[in-house]
């Protein structure tokens, strides 16, 4: 059965396409920020290129754009609570990284201590893609910290792969 041309069918049909979960983080003056990303993809191995979409009205969007450097932190299959928070606005009420959580990577952004690993990037481009902008980001740094299995978004609910 075909779906209509909607946004309740596009999510539907989005949703059954499994991804991993990561909270790409940035920071911009001396505002840290985080926010939970499934729109993660590898783009190039020669340069080293990486693609995140960021929602144009996020506060992400607005400090990206100053920072012009973001890292991706890939949560493991315990991280659910952490992938929940960073996709919650009531986070934006208090600092959103307790102390002992994180430290600062090479571009400056904050670099969770639970993260499976992560990749560290300088915007490269930017697209702008209707409500969101893609923003390629050129590889500086990477490391995998732990081979704890993914976390994985599906059909609207977090999964692991067992
Ligand atoms: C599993 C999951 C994946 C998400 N992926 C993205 C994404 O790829 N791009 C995006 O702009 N928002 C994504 N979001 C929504 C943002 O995390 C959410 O809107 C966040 O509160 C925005 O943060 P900010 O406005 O404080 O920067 C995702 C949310 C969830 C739960």
């Amino acid at each position: 059965m075909t779906l209509p041309l909607d946004r309740a069918a596009f999510r539907y049909t989005m949703g059954h396409f499994a991804t991993g979960v990561t909270v790409m983080t940035t920071t911009a003056g001396d505002r840290m920020h985080g926010m939970t990303v499934s729109a993660f993809a590898s783009v190039s191995l020669d340069p080293l290129l990486v693609l995140v979409s960021v929602e144009k009205s996020t506060v992400m969007h607005e400090l990206l754009v100053q920072s012009g450097t973001f890292a991706i932190n890939i949560l493991g299959k315990r991280s659910e609570s952490t992938a929940r928070f960073f996709a919650d606005n009531v986070r934006l009420a208090a600092p959103e990284f307790r102390e002992g959580g994180y430290r600062l990577g090479i571009t400056g952004s904050p670099i969770l201590s639970e993260a499976a690993g992560y990749l560290e990037a300088t915007v490269h481009g930017s697209q702008e893609a209707g409500d969101h902008t893609i923003f390629v980001g050129r590889v500086v740094a990477l490391e995998i910290v732990t081979e704890e299995e993914p976390l994985i978004y599906y059909r609207s609910g977090y999964r692991s792969l067992d």
